[in-house]
């Protein structure tokens, strides 16, 4: 067994989140609920993290955003309430169940021809094969566009993820790489601002043509369209394909838990929220304080970077025996990795139906596989997403 080093850290990046990021959470864990660090403060247990995300007016996203330039604001996430809550209260309806479900046949379709297409191979790149392409695919299905945009559609987000990191120091680009990625990111602007003027005069039957056709005080500008747009490509492709590949590679790493999926399919739903319990794709939530509050009993001054972090919320032992382990059968499971609050997903619904489709469409189809020998799949932690750079998948 790996041995634990609780020695302090002062930032994310030292602890082995690449290697062993359940260690990486163990430890950061230990260094107590609310924890100093280079950036901020890093809050790590459930309570603390419940007390930050349940207050979005002293602890603002909107500051986080506004100390980026990110042109476009995404909406509705960069705003705070009371904006924020009427851009919602417009949006919520069109990512309930009652909307989300009739997606089903057509994601699930997709889904087979993804997984049959690797099937015969006897092996696959996940991430490249199944968890990237098919969030993807199920965006361009929500929003009524051809799958055939599907690769560009991830080019974008790749390139604008690359470029806020870059922006951030993490992942320093040349400047002919970082001009490349802004005309990408600049195209899907364009694309973006193109569909919406398409749509605005000739309605088609997708949720972007409603949420266009929306007159009065819920009117949404174009810009205000191009933000909602860009705000789903920005959160709806990246977290699907992290939690299917973390959720994946847990999953081939320990057979009796994938086998259960395959005896029992209807255990599918609970694996889903396991293992998004056990991998938050957005690992830490920021905010900043508006005003001196105390959190967890500690006084924290106006202007501090509090980063509210799921993957340690989501490990305590109260509220989840054995809380490092895979169990499909825990009675309650009220994991934070789709936040909480006033900010909590709006995209659960979809996000919920393409993992439970991917897993019961591959457990159908491929019973047993395990990660290829001697492949490394380290997992990434770039702006706050965490997913995996590739994972190589043997099957029989
Ligand atoms: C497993 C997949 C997903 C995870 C883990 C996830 C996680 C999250 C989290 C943690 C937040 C809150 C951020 C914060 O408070 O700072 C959030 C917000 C949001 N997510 Fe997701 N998300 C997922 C998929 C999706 C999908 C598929 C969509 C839509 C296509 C989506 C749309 C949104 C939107 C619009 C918000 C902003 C809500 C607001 O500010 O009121 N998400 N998501």
């Amino acid at each position: 067994m790996t041995s634990v080093d609780h020695g302090t850290v002062s930032r994310i990046a030292d602890l082995p989140v690449a290697e062993r990021r359940d260690e990486a959470w163990r430890r950061l864990s230990a260094q107590g609920e609310v924890v100093p660090m280079a950036d901020g403060l890093a809050l790590t247990s459930l309570a603390v993290v419940k007390e930050v995300l349940r207050e979005p007016n002293r602890f603002s996203i909107k500051k986080v955003f506004d100390a980026v330039e990110t042109g476009y604001p995404l909406i509705p996430l960069a705003f705070d309430p009371p904006e924020q809550t009427n851009y919602r209260r417009i949006l919520m309806p069109f990512f309930s169940p009652r909307r989300i479900r009739p997606l089903e046949e057509a994601l699930r379709a997709q889904a087979i021809d993804l997984i049959e297409a690797v099937k015969g191979r006897g092996s696959c790149e996940f991430v490249a094969d199944i968890a990237g392409p098919f969030p993807a695919q199920s965006l361009l299905t929500l929003l009524g566009l051809p799958l055939d945009d599907r690769d560009r559609f991830i080019g974008w987000k790749d390139a604008a993820l690359e470029l806020t990191a870059d922006a951030a120091g993490e992942l320093p680009l040349t400047t002919e790489e970082r001009a490349a990625k802004v005309e990408q990111t600049m195209a899907m602007g364009g694309y973006l601002t193109e569909l919406i003027r398409t749509r605005r005069s000739s309605p088609e039957d997708d949720i972007l043509s409603e949420i266009l056709a929306i007159e009065g005080d819920d009117r949404l500008s174009d810009d205000e369209a191009l933000g909602v747009c860009l705000m789903l490509v920005l959160a709806g492709l990246e977290t699907v394909t992290d939690a299917l590949s973390l959720g994946m590679e847990r999953l081939a790493a320990s057979p009796e838990r994938s086998q259960e999926l395959v005896d029992d399919p209807s255990l599918v739903p609970a694996a889903v929220e396991e293992l998004l319990r056990l991998d938050a794709p957005a690992p830490f939530l920021p905010r900043i304080t508006t005003e001196d509050v105390e959190i967890g009993g500690c006084p924290v001054p106006a202007g501090t970077l509090v980063n509210a972090h799921l993957n340690t919320a989501n490990r305590d032992e109260a509220c989840w025996p054995h809380a490092y382990e895979i169990d499909f059968h825990r009675q309650e499971n009220p994991h934070t990795s789709f936040g909480l609050g006033a900010h909590r997903c709006l995209g659960t619904h979809l996000a919920r139906l393409e993992m439970r489709i991917v897993l019961e469409e591959w457990h159908r189809r491929i019973p047993r596989y395990a990660i290829a020998e001697g492949t490394a799949h380290r997992a990434k932690l770039v702006r706050a997403n965490l997913g995996l750079e590739s994972l190589p998948l043997e099957f029989g």
